[in-house]
C-alpha cells in the first residue's frame, strides 16, 4: 500500500517511524553530511599550481587532512576495507616513510586559490614508485582533470612508475586510452 493511501494518522505514524528510523541510521548532526556528501575543497592557504593541477600535500597537515577525507570517498566508493591514507602519523597505520600525498586543482571551478578536487597516494615498494590510488571528484571526471593530473604526475615521478592493483574499470579505461605500457599496471 502506497504512503499516500493511508489515513492521515497512520500516514503520520508511519512517518515517525521512518524519522527515528533516519535519526538512528546517521546519528550526529552531520551524520548525512558524512554519508553522502562528496565535497570539494577551497585551499585558501595554498599557492595556486600555475600551468598545472597538482600540488604537493605531503608536508603539509591541513593538505594531509584533506587527502585522508578524499581517500575516505574512494573507500567508499570502491568498496575497500580501509581508508588509503591517514593524515595523523600513528606507528600502528600508515607510518610508511616513502608515502607521498598529492591533491588536484578543480578546473571545472577556477579562483586565485587552488580548490582542491581530486588526490593521489605513491610509495616505494622494493625500490619501485608505485601509485597506490588515485582519486578524482565526479563533477571533475571525464572532463579531462584526470588527463592533466596524470600529466602531472609523470612529470614529477617519471614515466616509470607502476599502478598498484586492483585496478576499477574506470581506471583500466583510462590506462589504455592514455597508452600506459601494459608492465607498469598489468601483474
Ligand atoms: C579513474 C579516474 C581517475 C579516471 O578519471 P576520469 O576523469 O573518469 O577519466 P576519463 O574521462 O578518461 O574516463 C576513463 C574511462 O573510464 C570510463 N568509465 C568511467 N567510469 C566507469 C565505470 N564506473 N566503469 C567502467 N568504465 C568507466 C569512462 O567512460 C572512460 O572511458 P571512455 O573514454 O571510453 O568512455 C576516475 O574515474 C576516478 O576517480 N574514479 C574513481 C576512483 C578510481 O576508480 N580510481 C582508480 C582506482 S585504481
Amino acid at each position: 500500500m502506497s504512503i499516500d493511501d493511508l489515513s492521515p494518522d497512520d500516514r503520520e505514524a508511519l512517518l515517525a517511524e521512518r524519522r527515528e528510523e533516519y535519526k538512528s541510521f546517521w546519528p550526529g548532526p552531520h551524520g548525512r553530511r558524512v554519508r553522502y556528501a562528496i565535497e570539494m575543497f577551497p585551499l585558501l592557504q595554498a599557492d595556486k599550481p600555475r600551468g598545472r593541477t597538482l600540488i604537493p600535500a605531503t608536508r603539509d597537515m591541513r593538505l594531509r587532512k584533506v587527502v585522508e577525507t578524499f581517500g575516505k570517498y574512494f573507500k567508499q566508493e570502491l568498496g575497500f576495507d580501509s581508508v588509503p591514507f591517514a593524515a595523523q602519523r600513528s606507528r600502528l597505520y600508515n607510518n610508511d616513510p616513502t608515502v607521498e600525498v598529492v591533491l588536484f586543482d578543480a578546473q571545472r571551478v577556477t579562483a586565485t586559490f587552488p580548490i582542491a578536487a581530486g588526490a593521489a597516494g605513491l610509495s616505494i615498494q622494493d625500490g619501485e614508485r608505485w601509485l597506490d590510488w588515485f582519486w578524482i571528484h565526479p563533477f571533475e571526471r571525464g572532463k579531462g582533470l584526470a588527463d592533466k593530473a596524470w600529466a602531472d604526475l609523470e612529470e614529477l615521478y617519471g614515466k616509470q612508475f607502476r599502478i598498484q592493483p586492483p585496478l576499477s574499470p574506470a581506471m583500466e579505461r583510462f590506462l589504455t586510452h592514455h597508452a600506459v605500457a601494459p608492465e607498469r599496471w598489468r601483474s
